[in-house]
């Protein structure tokens, strides 16, 4: 039964992140707006090179930026897509399709990489292929969805693992193409390294030698998203991060944030270092976005608070969050996602059947697929409270409901909150009715109930209800089809019969009255006074 329910409850919020990342990565046929945008980036890069075009403020125009980038990437066709493949002994292909908003959303990004590469001087050739109209070079590739991105190892294709955005396209392609570590030698690189780099690894070696620093690299190298740069010289790396006091050899990770430095205390080994890596990597609260969506979703920290607001409710949580975030590192992790992008929120919080006018702490449990809600007031007190319990498992599961309804018609409504006393805890028999809006076959079912109810509405010890499982959640109930005609028998609420879709009319009157007659013959025996009902 709990082993059952978990994997309800998993599957209930693997749904919620599947749809949220389909939404995100799925192509979409459509909009023209982006078909205009991939045509005009397409047509900014046939035009001829150099003509000098330079924006009023003397710098070159956006335009301009874009055109030169795209130079930079190398466009593949059927004739020398295997060549170019083959030839390299490093290659990353864009396959697009003309109509995909989300390639022309890559697009640029793509370019970008290809500038910053280039001037680090890389060995690395970035390629894009049209890959709807080069059937032949796509498949040959093995380019199956677009956009998708492919790396080529002297002609041998490898996953592709790292980050979407223009800045993570670089840092992976530089940790699988030889230099996966940035060395820091002077205080002004340090400061240059800091402008560009937001969250980065940070290891002082003496010599950059010995096995420790193997390991260093090791991780650097395996790990797909985060930069790591080395200093042996304690000024420099006191650039990077005032708190950084020990002079001799030391990892740690910095982010530009509140909490700037932490410190790895453990056994140098590569897996090690990377664990460490994925449980501090995240700011102590991070912003959702669509870009670092996956990312969030695959930490392995199990327990998440996801705190929803509109953007100026969240500049008064934020300080509050973060002490929270820092009293609970490692252990939970705290997501912020702004209300007003649905495209982030709502999924989250259709779970909890709520809409988000005010703040909404909520938290979750991968391991076991529970969720929460902080009820009380939003204070830094209640915060805490929450993660503790959250923490140490004392919390009470969210299950969503509707308000109690003040009415009760022939069949009644039963909402989550009514579903314990009302079905469980009551002594009748109870047939209910569970369905959903969307569902075909609802309607046509309800007025059967009506009529069955009607039937039998003299009978005291027999409730009807229904309850619109869209809206309402309870721990017993778990139905995954619409409509499910359920049975409670008096003396067995535990075990609730599933009746047929299928079975008559009468055939559900024949079932209710073995059930009923019974009972009202147990009843009977004790109560004479019950006969004149029978
Ligand atoms: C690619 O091939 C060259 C020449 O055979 C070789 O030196 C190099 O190590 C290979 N690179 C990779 C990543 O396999
Ligand atoms: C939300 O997703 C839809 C469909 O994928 C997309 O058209 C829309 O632009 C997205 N909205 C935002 C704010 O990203
Ligand atoms: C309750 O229902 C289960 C499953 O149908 C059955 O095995 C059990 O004997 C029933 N218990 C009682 C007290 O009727």
């Amino acid at each position: 039964m709990i082993q059952s329910r978990r994997r309800w409850a998993i599957r209930s919020v693997v749904l919620v992140v599947l749809l949220l990342v389909s939404s995100l990565i799925a192509p979409s046929v459509g909009a023209s707006e982006d078909l205009d945008e991939l045509e005009q980036l397409l047509a900014i890069e046939e035009e001829d090179e150099g003509t000098g075009e330079v924006g009023i403020s003397g710098k070159p125009s956006e335009a301009e930026v874009l055109k030169r980038a795209q130079g930079i990437v190398l466009e593949l066709s059927n004739d020398n897509a295997k060549r170019v493949v083959d030839g390299n002994e490093f290659v990353l292909v864009l396959g697009y399709a003309p109509w995909c908003p989300r390639s022309a959303e890559l697009m640029p990004r793509f370019a970008e990489a290809a500038t910053a590469l280039k001037e680090m001087g890389g060995r690395l050739v970035m390629a894009k292929l049209d890959a709807e109209r080069h059937v032949k070079a796509a498949s040959l590739l093995g380019i199956k969805g677009f956009p998708s991105l492919l790396f080529f190892q002297n002609g041998t294709a490898q996953p592709y693992t790292g980050g979407f955005a223009g800045e993570e396209i670089v840092i992976w392609a530089q940790k699988k193409t030889g230099s996966p570590v940035i060395r820091l030698k002077s205080t002004s690189a340090a400061e240059e390294f800091l402008r560009a780099h937001q969250t980065f690894a940070i290891g002082c070696f003496e010599n950059f030698e010995g096995p420790e620093y193997e390991e260093f690299v090791k991780a650097a190298v395996a790990d797909n998203n985060i930069q790591f740069a080395e200093v042996n010289d304690l000024n420099v790396a006191k650039v990077l991060s005032p708190d950084i006091k020990n002079g001799k050899h030391f990892l740690g990770l910095i982010k530009s944030e509140p909490e700037v430095f932490v410190e790895f205390g453990d056994v140098f080994e590569a897996d090690k270092i990377l664990r460490f890596i994925e449980f501090n990597k995240f700011p102590l609260v991070t912003t959702l976005t669509e870009l670092n969506s996956a990312r969030v979703f695959s930490s392995p920290i199990n327990l998440q608070v996801f705190v929803f607001a509109g953007a100026d409710d969240f500049k008064h949580l934020l300080s509050p969050l973060q002490d929270a975030a820092r009293k609970y590192k490692t252990k939970i992790m705290f997501v912020y996602a702004d209300s007003a992008e649905d495209n982030l929120s709502k999924p989250f919080l259709t779970l909890f059947g709520l809409e988000a006018d005010n703040p909404v702490v909520t938290a979750f449990d991968s391991r076991t697929g529970a969720k929460y809600l902080l009820e009380w007031d939003l204070t830094p007190k209640n915060l805490d409270e929450f993660c503790s319990g959250l923490l140490h498992g004392t919390l009470t599961p969210y299950f969503k409901s509707e308000s109690v309804p003040q009415t009760t018609g022939i069949v009644r409504k039963i909402v989550g909150r009514t579903f314990g006393p009302v079905i469980i805890d009551s002594s009748e028999n109870v047939f209910l009715e569970v369905y959903s809006p969307w569902c075909i076959d609802c309607e046509a079912t309800s007025k059967q109930v009506e009529k069955l109810a009607e039937h039998f509405k003299e009978v005291g010890s027999l409730i009807f209800g229904r309850i619109d499982a869209s809206l309402n959640e309870h721990p017993k109930l778990q139905v995954e089809n619409f409509p499910t005609l359920l049975f409670y028998p008096s003396g067995n609420k535990s075990n609730p019969v599933k009746l047929s879709k299928k079975t008559s009319f009468g055939g559900v009157v024949d079932f209710i009255n073995k059930y009923v007659a019974s009972e009202e013959v147990k009843a009977l025996s004790t109560d004479e006074t019950t006969k004149d009902e029978l």
